[in-house]
């Protein structure tokens, strides 16, 4: 019996050094974390149960049968993040550069399975040199069902993928279609197709870093939710992140001990918002003033920063915030903002995350750049996911509302439960300046009379009290209560039920 123990052991240890020491020292140089070190990281200590350690590839071509080390370059399991259940698959570069067999992909499939059976996020870190080469199709059907599951996974266990190594070709299909993908600066890359394909086919010449690293999909294409620093920090914030969400669809999100005051009555908010309606200020503040102990975790930071997407909590409990930031671009909404935010209040309703949103927006952005790209299309995906979304939704319009944007943007009409204005808020179908040149064109000369005209629409218009009058804005507000009267309107949101008509899905205009 000791000489089973024994072998037992000694498997176990050869499966723990998956492609062996020479190897992991490879990959330590390149300044990444091991497949094992990373799930260590990313788990409560000591909680990581792993399965499949000794699933071995069938492949015997290209000589593979002299060549089957245990795991088959990924390590599949489950742990918890903060006392909470995820499942977790971390590819393994030094086992055959983490390229994906047959049976690689089995191994992800059943955490997978297990994942949606059980009702636990899926973590994902992808180091991996995509299809195994020596497998052919039979790593391309691997593939495919792992894509299956993503999807019937999508809306009903979060899915965070975390990109530290390479992720190249069809492979970067399976986290595009995650809830949330994380890079890290340097060591990671994803694209569709590598720089030497691209230098043959469009002369383009261009870095693996430059054409798929993490600035890029951080700032550009949008692909990335995040990008930092080293593996130490992005498996760090996959915890921080986790802490904000459900487990599943079918429970509520985390309630977290709080440290501060509900009643924390903020008076720099009175003066946030200049005298001058077109000075910009920043929206952060007033997301950083109102949460519990000012944190914020910020979703796609660096890209369209026109809007501010994230999490803060509200006594405990996860809010997902959408705010115009006037810094950029005037707060103005357009293609990619819309599709931005889109993207995050549908996950959030998916995951019973209630939404605020903080409005200060002067409109949709003109121009044929926008008209061609069909933003028409994308500013619709905005109002559609807002209009489709039965979570509690909580607005606050800070200063400009106008137009199209007012309504898009969780207004009454789209079934905002409390629609809140501070007094400094113009709710109108356009700014007082626009109104008059349009109104009254014959008088445009006199500058005397436009001046008037423009002071006349301001009265009328240039504050939330005409939208207070017909119920479309609940309350107004003090601007340094914001947290207390945001802490109440949730509570009193919790109960909330609404339910869409039945249909087998939308239609939202992708
Ligand atoms: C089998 C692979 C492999 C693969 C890497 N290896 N990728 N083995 N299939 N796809 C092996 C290498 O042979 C090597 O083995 C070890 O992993 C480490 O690879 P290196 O090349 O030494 O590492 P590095 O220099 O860091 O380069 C990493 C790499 C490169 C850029 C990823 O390995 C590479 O270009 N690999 C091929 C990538 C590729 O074309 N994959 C298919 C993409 S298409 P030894 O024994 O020498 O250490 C795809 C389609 C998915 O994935 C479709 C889904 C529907």
């Amino acid at each position: 019996m000791t000489d089973i123990l024994q072998q037992l052991e000694e498997r176990r240890e050869a499966a723990r050094l998956g492609g062996g020491q020479k190897r992991i020292d490879a990959q330590h140089s390149k300044g990444k974390l091991t497949a094992r070190e990373r799930i260590e990281l990313l788990l409560d200590e000591g909680s990581f149960e792993e399965y499949d350690m000794f699933v071995a590839h069938r492949c015997i071509d290209f000589g593979m049968q002299d060549n089957r080390p245990y795991g088959d370059g990924v390590v599949t399991g489950w742990g918890t993040i903060n006392g909470r259940q995820v499942y977790v698959f971390s590819q393994d570069f030094t086992v055959l550069g983490g390229s994906v067999s047959a049976t690689h992909a089995q191994k992800i499939c059943k955490i997978m399975d297990m994942a949606m059976q059980n009702g636990a996020p899926v973590i994902g870190i992808n180091d991996s040199g995509g299809a195994r080469i020596q497998e052919g199709v039979d790593s391309l059907a691997g593939y495919g069902e792992v894509f299956q599951r993503n999807i019937e996974a999508s809306g009903v266990v979060p899915q965070i993928s975390v990109i530290m190594g390479p992720c190249a070709g069809g492979a970067v299909y399976s986290p595009a279609m995650t809830d949330f993908i994380f890079m890290v600066k340097d060591s990671s890359y994803m694209f569709v197709t590598g720089p030497d394909v691209v230098k043959t086919v469009t002369n383009e010449q261009v870095t693996a870093e430059e054409l798929g690293g993490a600035s890029t999909h951080t700032k550009k294409s949008s692909v990335a939710d995040a990008a930092f620093e080293n593996d130490v920090e992005a498996l760090a914030e996959v915890r921080r992140l986790v802490d904000f969400l459900p487990l599943n669809n079918q429970q509520k999100p985390p309630v977290r001990p709080f440290f501060d005051d509900v009643d924390r009555v903020e008076d720099s908010l009175d003066t946030l918002v200049p005298e001058n309606p077109n000075m910009p200020y920043d929206m952060k503040e007033l997301i950083h003033k109102i949460g519990d102990e000012g944190d914020f975790y910020e979703i796609q930071e660096d890209f369209a920063k026109n809007i501010i997407t994230g999490f803060i909590r509200l006594e405990g409990q996860t809010v997902g915030v959408v705010a115009n930031q006037p810094m950029v671009l005037a707060g103005c909404l357009d293609i990619d903002s819309s599709r931005k935010a889109a993207r995050f209040v549908r996950f959030c309703d998916a995951f019973e995350i209630p939404l605020l949103t903080l409005v200060d927006v002067p409109g949709f952005l003109p121009g044929t750049g926008q008209e061609y790209r069909g933003v028409i299309k994308h500013g619709a995906k905005l109002l559609f996911a807002y209009g489709e979304a039965t979570v509690p939704k909580v607005t606050v319009i800070t200063r400009k509302a106008y137009g199209g944007a007012y309504v898009v943007m969780s207004s009454k009409h789209l079934r905002g439960d409390i629609n809140y204005a501070w007094p400094t808020s113009e709710v109108a179908v356009m700014g007082a300046k626009g109104a008059t040149e349009i109104l009254y064109r014959s008088e445009l000369g006199d500058e005397e009379k436009i001046a008037a005209r423009t002071a006349e629409y301001e009265d009328r218009f240039a504050n939330p009290f005409v939208a207070a009058e017909r119920g479309f804005i609940d309350e107004v507000i003090q601007p340094r209560s914001t947290r207390k009267r945001l802490c109440r309107a949730f509570a009193g949101l919790r109960g909330k039920q609404r339910k869409m008509p039945w249909k087998k899905h939308d239609n939202i205009p992708l």
